[in-house]
């Protein structure tokens, strides 16, 4: 194990079977519409590449990237678009693929957004769902894991752009981040 992980709270062998189940109501649901899979970079990157492997439908993914000014935007007006989609999304059945779920300021933006951009549908897949942090009333369609008030990283997400590589989600020591 990494030595700056305190604990690993979610193994690799769990992420795997979780995923595939989550996947598999996304298969149910959607089959006969237009699915559009919607990465929010950079933290989505490899939950959505297992999700979108694990999903038996025609579906195209396009990604969009914002950021939130400073540390912890407070309300959606703080976040801003560094990537805007690729592709129009008009007439389309999208399903936002987020990391995790935090206090709800980003996906809340992003979510009025797609109403702007006419969708059919749009529902939201989150890796992980941390709700004692909510700030803004929002809840997944999908989650895969609901976790406690605690900082961690790994299958894409990061602290200072580290550990996203890490096959498992862990709970980052307090040190890292406090020296
Ligand atoms: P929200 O707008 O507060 O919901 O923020 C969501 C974003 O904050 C996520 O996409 C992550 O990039 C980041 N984030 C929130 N909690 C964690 C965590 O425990 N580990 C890593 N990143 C996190
Ligand atoms: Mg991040």
């Amino acid at each position: 194990m990494n030595s700056d992980i305190r604990n690993i709270l979610i193994r690799e062998d769990e992420i795997k079977l979780k995923v595939a189940e989550v996947a598999g109501r996304i298969t149910e649901d959607y089959t006969g519409r237009k699915l559009v899979l919607v990465g929010i970079l950079k933290g989505s990157i490899v939950f959505l590449a297992d999700l979108m492997r694990n999903i038996d439908l025609p579906l195209s993914v396009d990604f969009m990237s914002v950021s939130a000014y400073g540390i912890g935007a407070s309300t959606p007006g703080d976040v801003k678009i560094i990537k805007d989609l690729d592709m129009p999304v008009e007439g389309k059945d999208v399903i936002i693929v987020e990391d995790i779920l935090d206090s709800g300021t980003t996906l809340s933006y992003i979510m009025d957004l797609m109403v702007v951009k006419k969708t059919a549908s749009i529902r939201l897949c989150a890796l992980l769902d941390k709700p004692g942090r909510r700030r803004v009333p929002i809840t997944p369609d999908y989650s895969c894991f609901t976790i406690p008030d605690e900082f961690v990283v790994g299958y894409g997400l990061d602290y200072s752009e580290r550990y996203r590589n890490l096959p498992y989600i862990g709970v980052l020591s307090r040190e890292v981040y406090e020296k």
